[in-house]
């Protein structure tokens, strides 16, 4: 099954009263084993990655592994970046190929967490990705991930929520009402009125942070209450630790018998929390309305005008360093024709995230300054067709 629209994904979970898992990956193992946990249980599935975990592994390297897990998923797949922190990590992010963005500007005040948010959405719509804004504070308590979600709860307004879906234009509205980051100290106290109240005010798809500590009947409470996203990670981590220490206690058991057991334990708590939040069996619906998530190649043919020699390789370093900088660009690079006789030497090799994203950059002042000022006067002999990848 291919990657698919996030957004598609969403709406159809709100539309019918389920939640779809966004399970945080911290290497290609969970990667392997949060499709592994889904395919299990037939549902759509989100991979995240949260950029306060970028420090753990090589974030390129990760998603491009995701990607190829993804593709040959038997259940619809998003790639996401949770906890974004900049309109920056938003570009790199889609540039490396993930199909939906989480800007956190929630511990700002409300009109700079707006202006922030409204940033990344003006970005990331022109290139066909959707935003995830979150409204409120949901803080760490203690354990993994505490200290990178520092301060006092901030509980979401329902009158504020709507104003601020409005002003930002978010896809899906992260909210707090009572759930933290990491492991929980006590009871965890949801205020589920409000939730409710957020759900009559707001029509965007909610997101639930810190679902790790609330128990099976507190997750089906807000799927209830129109959750369509939980983001699920401190418990992954606890077992995927128990498991690989259980299996490294006997050193000759050997390293892959605990890359093994963490696979099979996280792929199974995966597995049993889509169940909990209504998205097992949910597979083959969710594929039939969501559109297939397609990278794009321009590619344009050429042959440099005799007339500019040597000052090629300058022409094209430029180029490739302008364009593959502009967002939805994924790489931009030039070929060179492996046969002398071919009729075009050169080829703009240029990978987009989506036809969005070939419709704003045909459109991009950086992009249109080169091709007017350097690319166009010098290679007048070119031809040029944009291809949805499989
Ligand atoms: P938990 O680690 O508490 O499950 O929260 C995960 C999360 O919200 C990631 O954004």
């Amino acid at each position: 099954m291919p990657l698919v629209d996030l957004k598609d994904m969403l709406r159809h979970a709100r539309a019918k009263g389920f939640a779809v898992g966004a399970y945080d990956a911290v290497d290609s193992n969970f990667v392997a084993a949060i499709i592994e946990g889904a395919e299990a249980a037939r549902a759509p599935v989100i991979v995240s990655f949260a950029e306060s975990h970028f420090a753990h592994y090589d974030f390129p390297a990760l998603v491009a592994a995701a990607e190829s897990h993804a593709k040959r998923a038997r259940v619809p797949v998003a790639l996401f970046l949770d906890h974004g922190a900049s309109r920056e990590s938003a570009v790199e992010a889609i540039r490396l190929g993930v199909n939906g963005v989480m800007v956190d500007a929630s511990h700002l005040p409300f009109d700079e967490n707006v202006a922030a948010t409204r940033s990344v959405v003006g970005m990331a719509h022109g290139v066909g990705v959707p935003v995830e804004g979150e409204l409120g504070y949901v803080p760490g308590v203690e354990g993994v991930d505490a200290e990178r979600h520092p301060g006092e709860i901030r509980l979401t307004s329902p009158r504020e929520a709507a104003l601020y879906v409005d002003a930002t234009g978010v896809d899906f509205l992260a909210v707090s009402v009572g759930t933290v980051h990491g492991r929980l100290r006590g009871e965890p106290r949801l205020d589920l009125d409000r939730l409710a109240a957020i759900a009559v005010t707001v029509g965007v798809p909610l997101v639930i942070h810190g679902g790790t500590g609330l128990t099976d009947e507190q997750l089906r409470s807000l799927v209830a209450r129109g959750v369509a996203k939980i983001n699920y990670y401190t418990a992954l981590s606890d077992l995927a630790a128990a498991a690989a220490s259980n299996a490294l206690a006997d050193v000759e058991t050997g390293y892959a018998a605990a890359i093994d057991a963490v696979r099979a334990a996280v792929a199974d708590e995966v597995a049993r929390t889509c169940e909990v939040f209504g998205a097992a069996g949910r597979a083959d619906e969710t594929l039939a309305v969501c559109r297939s998530w397609r990278n794009v190649e321009h590619v344009i043919l050429f042959n440099w005008s005799d007339e500019v020699g040597d000052r090629a390789a300058e022409f094209e370093a430029e180029g490739r360093e302008r364009l593959s900088r502009l967002p939805g660009v994924r790489e931009a690079t030039v070929g060179a024709a492996i046969h002398a006789d071919a009729p075009y030497q050169r080829a703009w090799l240029i990978r987009l995230a989506s036809a969005a994203a070939e419709a704003a950059y045909m459109k991009d002042p950086a992009h249109l300054d080169y091709a007017n000022r350097v690319f166009r006067p010098h290679a007048a002999d070119r031809i040029k067709g944009d291809f949805l990848r499989d």
